[in-house]
């Protein structure tokens, strides 16, 4: 017998639609909603309508369908306070207060927290004036990074080979609004060489359980070129990363990130994301998130053989140790690509048809990110329309699986990188 508990899952994108697939396979689930949802989730969840950012609308429908619990996919809402809203009204939401999301709604918050804290991370400085960024690039070493103080949807980030393009990108983002808000305040920062990963957990105050690490691709175009993106593809586990690294990252960066919230007075409840790199000094975090990854989660969960629902529950009530064994992981490896629509991430197509989804082999994972349906078609949105994840016992046979299924897909208008999972694909 499924359990009778409802599940409202907030947001539209491939996150949520792995969210609430995985919810929705809890047996004490019984009912899954998402807010707004698509239908392309329809699989699994009932989408709503509501939007992200109709707060009124999502803490009603929860109190008065009886949602025992909500999950939060995207930061924008918890930037502005819809869990300080849910929890106002006695509402069981898995998402930080707006004070706790600041680590991921500002870069400048996050960087100051990690210096109070000992927390490693790159040598970085926060300017809101222009003058006084573009004197402090004269001297730094190239490569060096910019970034937006506020939210981007990870594309607030330029990696300048040289100080003129440091500049320009100062300007863009300082002068000319390129970012809007968001990147009047930028931070300059020290660029990080090793490997990169996603180091996720789920929070409730002190209480960290960490999930299984994965690696994202955040470039556009195969070999890691082009711009930065929300996530092109990511793959879990992650080989190049040993053991004593991990616990390092967990021990240094995220148990102590949580911590420092918690005697902040910012106590996080929710998935605390780490963005880190394995520098030859150990491991350093360029970013924290408020929520799980995109398109990590389509890489992770299909990992997940225990129950996400159960160790949610058991980590709100306060019991980490049940937390703990609800995260059973399975020993196979996950490898999701990111379908995105051609001119992503600057000015996707959107409009055009998708076809072939009911080709693919049952066990094969679509998670729509931005699709609509209209008389039984799917068509693209936006930029990150689907992530195709295939799970199997390595990852260069899930990468193999998974690219023999999307050339199944037909479609003119997207493009997917050919080299996600790659680098880690051992013989
Ligand atoms: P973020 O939005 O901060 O995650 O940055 C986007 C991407 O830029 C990251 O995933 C990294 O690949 C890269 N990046 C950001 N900061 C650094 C850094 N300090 N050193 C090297 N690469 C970085
Ligand atoms: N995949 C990167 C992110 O979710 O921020």
């Amino acid at each position: 017998m499924k359990g009778g508990n409802k599940v409202l899952v907030v947001g539209k994108g491939g996150r949520e639609h792995a969210l609430a697939w995985k919810l929705s396979r809890s047996p004490q689930v019984g009912e899954v909603f998402a807010a707004p949802g698509s239908a392309g989730m329809s699989d699994v969840a009932v989408s709503l309508g509501i939007a992200e950012n109709d707060h009124d609308a999502l803490a009603r429908f929860a109190a008065q369908n009886g949602v025992s619990l909500t999950v939060v996919g995207p930061e924008a809402p918890l930037v502005a306070g819809l869990a300080d809203r849910f929890r106002r009204e006695g509402l069981a939401i898995f998402g930080p207060c707006a004070a706790a999301a600041a680590i991921e709604g500002s870069k400048a918050f996050a960087k100051d927290l990690m210096a109070r804290h000992g927390i490693p991370t790159a040598r970085s400085a926060t300017f809101s004036d222009f003058a006084a960024a573009c004197r402090h690039v004269e001297k730094a070493e190239t490569p060096v990074v910019i970034k937006a103080d506020g939210l981007a949807a990870g594309k607030g980030v330029v990696i300048a080979a040289t100080r003129e393009e440091a500049r320009e990108a100062l300007h863009a983002m300082m002068l000319d609004g390129a970012q809007g808000e968001a990147g009047r305040t930028v931070v300059v920062e020290e660029f990080l060489e090793g490997e990169e990963f996603s180091f996720i957990a789920l929070v409730n105050g002190e209480d960290v359980c960490p999930l299984e690490l994965s690696r994202d691709h955040k470039r556009a175009f195969d070999g890691d070129l082009g711009p930065n993106t929300g996530g092109m593809g990511a793959y879990s586990p992650t080989p190049l990363i040993d053991e004593a690294l991990a616990k390092s990252a967990f021990d240094g960066i995220l148990q102590k990130a949580a911590s420092a919230l918690a005697a902040e007075g910012r106590p996080f409840a929710g998935f605390l994301y780490a963005g880190l790199i394995a520098t030859a000094q150990g491991p350093k975090a360029i970013e924290f998130n408020a929520r799980m990854g995109d398109p990590e989660a389509q890489a992770l969960l299909p990992r997940l053989d225990g129950d996400l629902f159960e160790a949610i529950s058991a980590l709100m009530a306060g019991d980490r140790e049940r937390a703990m064994r609800a995260l059973a992981w399975s020993a196979d490896a996950a490898v999701a690509v990111t379908l995105a629509s051609k001119g992503y991430p600057l000015a996707p197509r959107v409009g055009f048809p998708i076809d072939g989804l009911d080709r693919l082999k049952r066990d094969t994972l679509v998670f729509h990110g931005a699709t609509e349906m209209r008389e039984g078609r799917f068509y693209a949105t936006g930029g990150r329309a689907l992530v195709v994840a295939r799970r199997a016992p390595t990852i260069a046979l899930a990468r193999r699986e998974v690219y023999e299924e999307i050339a199944r897909i037909e479609s003119e208008g997207l493009f997917w990188r050919s080299d996600i999972g790659g680098a880690a694909a051992l013989p």
